[in-house]
């Protein structure tokens, strides 16, 4: 396959335009202050942003509550500024992807309005009503102990409508072929203004049947295929990058056994697996994660993250490894949310500590597929657990030690900076990082370029190789007659490990990628590793003219 699928070897950067950068003074970020940080982000040598809601929405749920899809929050800025953005951004070789909200709308939208008001508008069918409430009601809310109900009752319609988050957000009625119809229209219509494209939000409830009698909803996998094509056809190089947190039995139905589905997946399932290896150094379960995850298309790509927007969903765990996670990263309740997860930002649940912060960066960098940062991430931000529920992972990007931590010149941004204590703005910012070579940023910085240059590891196929020590993962990748080997000690104390790297060509030897520490492999074919508490190594086996070694297919 030709080498030009942009995905499988991108860095992605996902960011909320709100607490970005606020060019304006109004205490909100907008597109012109974003625009103005993109040589920050290309400096960083991410290669494509993730984009949050920025359509007008009253703002319930972070923009996850759209009420006009054609159109850009007037806090933002206008669709003006949308264009020159994602021109700005392209001209950096930096693509925009944005998110695709579509599995309901805010109850403020003009769709549902109608709907509620006239059972024979057009509209009405495009949402999911009930006569009577329902006897599963009180089942399948997204987020339990915060959301009561699945179906609420409109007085004005005078019956209950469907909604599998909020109640603010009425479900769509996606089987409904014009509301399948407009979907791909609002794809579209963003096609046209220049993104590259999008993180499909709650896909698995996009494709399952709706509806009050509805128990064990079905899912129409055929609609993914359908959003492929059409996606595809209006820009051939544009992907969607399902959110779906599902097991790995089912990973194929979303790629398509032809690759004719989703381009990408978050990979949810190494993601908690990798946070349980983090909080016992257990790298086993992770492991399992990785080889169960393996099968996808050759076109296939995970996305893969630490932390996101959301909370850290801990719900495919068993009991007892989510109770460890919570121990080691999430003890107090307050850290807690939807009986499920933690609401911490990745700093402070590492206790800030740069080494266990390097660890599990290296991590995401050398697991299959395409690494995806949160915005702060690179610089060590924390949280303010005083906001509710994921707003908490969600305060403004902390830029200099400026009065707001530079965010913005207004008084009150809408969302506080956090200020004060060992991740206030006056301590962890960008300026500060910018001048320090040593500082997470540059290590960011670089690692970032090491893993550009490392296509193996976004195209290659994997090995997890035994290293005899559960509390080390060993990550081999093979791809054009080239090898990367990955070794990481998860454990808080130094060791030795001796393994069978695999094959190494005619030079047994393994070189480092990030110092000038090198590694021989013996004539017994197995190389012995001394690694530090929470040591890592990035090696190229063989020699370092793996350039000239590169075959074409
Ligand atoms: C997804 C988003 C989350 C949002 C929800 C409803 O899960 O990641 O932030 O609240 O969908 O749109």
């Amino acid at each position: 396959m030709i080498n030009d699928l942009w995905y499988k070897n991108a860095v992605v950067y996902c960011l909320n335009l709100s607490t970005f950068m606020d060019a304006d003074g109004d205490g909100v970020g907008d597109f012109k202050g974003l625009m103005r940080r993109l040589d920050y982000l290309h400096g960083l040598g991410i290669t494509a942003i993730w984009l949050m809601p920025f359509q007008p929405s009253p703002g319930r749920d972070h923009g996850y509550d759209i009420s006009d899809y054609y159109n850009v929050d007037p806090r933002y800025g206008t669709l003006g500024d949308f264009v020159e953005f994602t021109h700005a951004a392209k001209s950096r070789g930096i693509r925009v992807i944005i998110d695709l909200v579509v599995n309901h709308t805010s109850d403020q939208h003009p769709w549902f309005q109608e709907a509620r008001r006239d059972p024979r508008s057009r509209h009405r069918d495009w949402y999911v009503w009930s006569d009577k409430k329902p006897a599963n009601a009180e089942t399948g809310m997204v987020f339990p102990g915060v959301q009561k109900t699945t179906w609420t009752y409109d007085k004005l319609a005078k019956a209950y409508y469907f909604h599998r988050f909020y109640e603010f957000q009425p479900d769509l009625n996606t089987a409904h072929p014009e509301v399948h119809a407009e979907i791909l229209k609002i794809m579209g219509f963003w096609i046209e203004l220049g993104v590259a494209g999008f993180r499909m939000d709650a896909v698995p409830f996009i494709i399952s049947e709706k509806g009050p009698e509805v128990d064990k909803p079905v899912e129409h996998f055929d609609m993914l295929r359908s959003f492929r094509e059409f996606v595809q056809w209006r820009k051939g190089d544009a992907v969607l990058l399902a959110e779906a947190n599902i097991l790995p039995q089912d990973d194929m139905k979303y790629f398509g056994e032809d690759g004719d589905r989703m381009h990408m997946c978050f990979n949810f399932q190494v993601n908690q697996a990798l946070f349980y290896a983090l909080a016992s150094a257990d790298t086993r379960p992770l492991g399992k994660a990785l080889n169960a995850t393996e099968p996808r298309p050759a076109t296939g790509q995970w996305g893969l993250f630490l932390r996101n927007h959301d909370e850290l969903d801990l719900g495919r765990l068993t009991e007892k490894q989510r109770q460890t996670v919570f121990a080691a990263f999430g003890p107090d309740p307050s850290m807690q949310l939807y009986d499920r997860g933690i609401r911490r930002r990745l700093a402070p649940m590492l206790d800030g500590d740069r080494r266990r912060l390097e660890l599990a960066y290296s991590l995401l960098f050398t697991l299959p597929g395409t690494p995806v940062l949160r915005y702060g991430d690179e610089i060590g931000m924390g949280d303010d657990l005083s906001l509710p529920e994921r707003e908490c992972a969600r305060t403004p990007m902390q830029w200099s030690t400026e009065p707001n931590g530079g965010f913005t010149k207004a008084k009150k941004p809408e969302v506080p900076v956090i200020s004060g204590g060992p991740y206030g703005f006056e301590r962890i910012n960008a300026a500060i990082q910018r001048r320090n070579p040593d500082a997470l940023l540059n290590w960011m910085e670089r690692i970032i370029r090491m893993r550009k240059e490392c296509p193996e590891i976004g195209w290659g196929a994997f090995t997890v190789i035994d290293a005899g020590d559960p509390g080390v993962l060993a990550l081999r990748y093979d791809w054009r007659n080239n090898a990367v080997l990955a070794v990481h000690n998860l454990k808080d104390k130094p060791c030795e490990v001796t393994f069978d790297p695999g094959p190494t060509g005619a030079s047994p030897r393994l070189i480092n990628l990030l110092s000038e520490e090198h590694a021989d492999v013996g004539e017994d074919g197995r190389t012995c590793l001394v690694l530090e508490a929470y040591g890592y190594r990035w090696f190229r086996v063989g020699g370092l003219d793996y350039i000239l070694r590169r075959s074409d297919l």
